[in-house]
């Protein structure tokens, strides 16, 4: 064997593998136990090869840690630099979805309700013609009980015949029938009409039905709650007006007007040129529906109020029509 010659060739061996694997191959092929030099040292029997295989293997060894270092130092280096995370990009962006102008608005009128200490309550969608009409007093022959004007699910004529209520009102009679006053409730929910397409009406729509019944109950007590929610719905710039009414079920009857947010009593589609748009309507409680569920008229009395959500949020955000609410177009929503 050639020691220098093979020193040489190693040492190439060395300092030309470029990878870990490919160092440790060559450690094993020229130090390894069955090497040529482990083969040789094992055999030495004289002082002179000895002295003279020993510090190439020390050299070859010091090589091979040399090489193993440089090797592990430019791997680091190049694992930092390729998982390197740049902070100056632009982040991803996750769409984040906005509520709905009737939600927002149905969170205000429960807050501002809540804030009263009233309760919310829940109630169906689908009634029969004694909760939608008979319990609230409606003659046998007004028209809304007409499928002209009334979505029914059985035929009219059927008793009991269903149908998609026509107002939350019937959630008066079941908080009623369920509960005894003292009664402080609103009921927020959808309810269906044969009405025509108008800036401000829609066959489907949202109330907010409030019912209070205790001792003592008077109609300065239910226009000063009107008064405060719509200050809390509309702001202090909106004037509010009560014009007499008739409902089946509250005497006296009044409807709550709101000065149009769109023209400013100049007149326009959206309030129909007269300045004011309907919010809803109210009274008290008719003695004949106290009856109806049991209840006293002489000992008790109360007041109830049944106003449009789509309609507040219109008179809230100066929107001037009211399909946009049930067209679920993105253009339109995202900006609420
Ligand atoms: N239910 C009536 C409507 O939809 C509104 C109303 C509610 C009136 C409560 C009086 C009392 O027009």
């Amino acid at each position: 064997m050639d020691a220098r010659a093979l020193e040489s060739e190693a040492t190439s061996a060395i300092s030309g593998s470029s990878s870990l694997e490919e160092l440790e191959a060559a450690r094993i092929r020229f130090l390894g136990r069955k090497s040529e030099l482990s083969q040789a040292l094992r055999d030495v029997r004289d002082r002179e090869t000895g002295q003279l295989l020993n510090p190439i293997k020390a050299h070859l060894e010091q090589a091979v840690e040399e090489r193993k270092n440089a090797l592990e130092r430019a791997e680091l280096d190049r694992k930092l630099a390729e998982e390197a995370v740049d902070v100056t990009l632009p982040g991803e962006e996750h769409p984040v979805g906005s509520l709905h102008p009737t939600t927002h608005i149905r969170r205000l009128v429960e807050d501002a309700f809540l804030g009263l200490g009233y309760e919310i309550v829940d109630d169906r969608e689908v009634e029969t013609v004694h909760y939608n009409f008979d319990q609230l007093a409606f003659p046998p022959a007004h028209p809304t009980r007409s499928p002209r004007d009334t979505f029914f699910i059985d035929p009219f004529f059927i008793d009991p015949a269903r149908l998609l209520r026509t107002e939350t009102s019937p959630s008066q009679i079941h908080v009623m029938e369920a509960k005894k006053p003292p009664i402080y409730m609103v009921s927020i929910g959808r309810v269906y009409r044969r009405d025509e397409i108008t800036p401000t009406r829609f066959p489907i729509f949202h109330q907010f039905e409030g019912l209070a019944v205790d001792r003592g109950i008077t109609l300065a007590d239910l226009k000063g709650t009107l008064l405060h929610v719509m200050k809390v719905l509309f702001g202090e710039d909106r004037q509010v007006r009560f014009r007499t009414h008739y409902f089946p079920f509250t005497e006296p009857s009044i409807e709550p007007d709101v000065s149009c947010p769109n023209c400013d009593f100049k007149g326009c589609r959206m309030c129909k040129f007269t300045g004011w748009i309907e919010l809803g309507g109210a009274g008290m409680v008719d003695p004949a529906v106290f009856e109806n569920v049991g209840l006293d008229p002489e000992e008790w009395s109360g007041f109830a109020f049944g106003c449009g959500l789509e309609r507040a949020a219109q008179l809230r955000y100066d929107i001037t029509e009211i399909r946009p609410f049930w067209e679920n177009d993105l253009r339109v929503l995202r900006q609420f």
